[in-house]
């Protein structure tokens, strides 16, 4: 893998292809990656690769896709964490060798999606991305969404970070061995750019919080996926910068504001 910070400083939803498949080599990369994704959250992810015109897959914002991914969890606990994380990880894979994705929740043909996985009642499909060559310019459309929902911007580091409780806004020097971790959490992409993630710094632990900012749905809580993203950023820059740590649930004493809920925390190796 290249540097991933660098793969996360150049990642951008991309919603129109070059309209035609993946080579052969991408496709057995794409299934490479794919089979081989792990997430420390315990819930096994099953992904597919699939072809858009045998399986019917349409999506009203995507220009000139032939591949589509899915992925589908069993509904348990920390489902949609371990699908965002393997999901985001998957598509930083892609980003790396060229090939556009997007997360699609809600703009897709959902059933035909849920067809071609075979996705069974005691299961979900939070999202689908289309796979393929980012076409040079993008459509109109595109551009439009990109500007509606200020997809180019993320909210300021000391507005969604905090130095041990959520009155006390975290500066870049203050965040020290943590300070890059959190930079490239705070690029991750999320539904409608909520960016719902907040986190408390505290010694060696990092407590992360999900701002509830959109309604759940019968696909479950859409924001649970957007922290599992965030999260990967999070992890994939510690493991790069040999940062050692692992997730944990932490018996805390801290506050969060109203709607504000408590997800996992890092505990970092002294
Ligand atoms: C969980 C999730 C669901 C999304 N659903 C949609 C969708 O249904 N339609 C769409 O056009 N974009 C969707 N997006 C893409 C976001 O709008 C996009 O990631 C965000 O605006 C930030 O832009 P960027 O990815 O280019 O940084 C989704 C993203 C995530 C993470």
């Amino acid at each position: 893998m290249g540097r991933i910070v660098d793969v996360i400083q150049s990642r951008r939803s991309v919603r129109t292809f070059e309209n035609r498949s993946l080579t052969s080599e991408d496709r057995a990369y794409v299934e490479q990656v794919i089979q081989s994704i792990e997430t420390p959250f315990g819930v096994p992810v099953g992904f597919r690769l699939l072809d858009a015109a045998e399986h019917g897959l349409k999506s009203p914002v995507i220009v000139g896709a032939c591949d589509y991914v899915a992925a589908k969890v069993e509904r348990v606990q920390g489902a949609e964490l371990s699908l965002g994380f393997a999901f985001e990880t998957f598509c930083l894979r892609a980003a790396e060798r060229g090939i556009g994705t997007v997360m699609l929740a809600a703009s897709l043909s959902r059933k035909s999606f849920e067809k071609a996985m075979e996705v069974n009642p005691d299961e979900v499909m939070p999202v689908a991305s289309p796979v393929g060559y980012p076409a040079t310019k993008m459509s109109l459309r595109e551009g439009m969404m990109r500007k509606a929902i200020k997809s180019d911007e993320r909210l300021p580091f000391s507005q969604v970070f905090f130095d041990d409780s959520f009155g006390s806004p975290l500066s870049l020097d203050q965040a020290g061995r943590f300070a890059e971790p959190l930079q490239m959490l705070r690029l991750a992409p999320s539904a409608t750019n909520k960016q719902p993630w907040r986190a408390v710094v505290d010694g060696d632990a990092v407590h992360f919080f999900e701002e509830h900012s959109l309604k759940e749905s019968a696909l479950g809580d859409i924001q649970k996926v957007d922290m599992g993203i965030a999260l990967s950023h999070f992890w994939l820059t510690t493991q790069e910068q040999g940062l050692e740590g692992r997730f944990a649930t932490c018996d805390l004493a801290i506050i969060a504001p109203e709607d504000v809920e408590y997800v996992t925390s890092f505990v970092a190796a002294r």
